[in-house]
């Protein structure tokens, strides 16, 4: 019996030593916290996803301080209307929940954060599709075009810096900079969902926004076996024009993050989305797992994958810890 001669444990043997050589660390100004914003005057909790809420705009703005104040790079946010139809005219209404929440929050919060958009019909469709549908009942992907550049042009006239393109329709990326290029925009920046799977983990976000969905959304949404079309999906997007590209979910994609993160040439960020938050939350809940160290743990790996930047519900909260450490 010899005794190694190398030993990677010693590099573990003291917080000072192992606090040197870690690889990453997740600081709070890449954190993105996505923040629903309904109608009314009143707050109201979520209940498959507890300590998140759907604000008012005046409660938003008090969030949107606060997240300021953790140091949080930006929030992403999403409208939660009160009357919805086949076309979601809420969705390009100047009025609508989403533009009004959206100027709100740019007027209270300046250039303390990046106020972003989430730019999808979903949230404002009365059959929950993220465009509109055709004769057939198909989503028709060219008429969503036409509503996705009049949305883009009402989110950037509401003040969105940063416009997230979440549909998953063919030609978004290259349609909505069109638009906003030919309108006076070219500023406003495109973050483009590339590869976005048809996951069971957007399931507590339907409680978010309030909204049922008629059928699926395989049509539009990747596959969650495909890699390969992932990858491509950015590609395209990149080649449209689009400022940064996402992946999401996170947590069961970090493969195709890796992926992404390797082949693109602009900033990569990923969406650890509401069913992950809620998965963690439950068994936290249930004291089934250390909820703090689960929390810390999941975003460091988005980070490790490859993410530069990681929209999390727990931004504000995980970036107030991050301090604490500092301290
Ligand atoms: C579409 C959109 C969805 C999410 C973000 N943007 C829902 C979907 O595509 O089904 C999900 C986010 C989450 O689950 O946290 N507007």
């Amino acid at each position: 019996m010899t005794n190694p001669v190398i030993r990677p444990r010693r590099l573990r043997t003291s917080p000072a030593l192992r606090r040197l050589a870690s690889e990453i660390r997740v600081h709070p100004a890449e954190l993105v916290l996505p923040m629903f914003v309904r109608e009314g005057d009143e707050q109201r909790p979520i209940s498959s996803m507890p300590g998140v809420v759907q604000h008012s705009i005046d409660s938003a703005r008090r969030a949107v301080v606060q997240a300021a104040e953790a140091g949080v790079g930006g929030v992403m946010l999403f409208g939660v209307p009160e009357v919805r139809d086949a076309i979601g005219t809420g969705a390009t209404d100047p009025k609508g929940i989403l533009n009004l929440a959206t100027r709100a929050l740019v007027d209270e919060i300046g250039d303390a954060l990046v106020v972003q958009t989430d730019l999808c019909l979903d949230e404002f469709t009365d059959h929950g599709h993220c465009g509109v549908l055709a004769a057939d009942g198909h989503v028709d992907n060219d008429a969503t075009l036409e509503r996705y550049r009049d949305m883009a042009l009402a989110q950037a006239a509401a003040g969105s810096a940063l416009l997230g393109l979440s549909g998953m329709m063919d030609g978004q990326v290259a349609a909505v900079r069109g638009t906003l290029d030919l309108n006076g925009f070219e500023d406003t920046a495109v973050l483009a969902y590339s590869a976005k799977y048809a996951s069971a983990f957007y399931g507590p976000f339907r409680e978010a926004v309030a909204s049922t969905l008629v059928g699926d959304r395989r049509t539009y949404q990747l596959d969650p076996a495909n890699r390969r079309e992932g990858v491509r999906e950015a590609q395209l997007d990149i080649d449209e024009g689009a400022d940064i590209v996402m992946v999401k979910p996170s947590g069961s994609y970090l493969d195709v993050l890796a992926e992404v993160a390797a082949m693109s040439n602009i900033p990569v960020w990923a969406y650890q989305v509401s069913g992950e938050y809620a998965m963690i939350e439950a068994a936290a809940a249930q004291g089934w797992i250390d909820r703090r160290r689960a929390v810390e743990e999941s975003v460091l790996s988005i980070r490790r994958a490859g993410a530069d930047a990681v929209l999390t519900y727990w931004a504000v909260e995980l970036a107030t810890w991050l301090k604490e450490e500092r301290a």
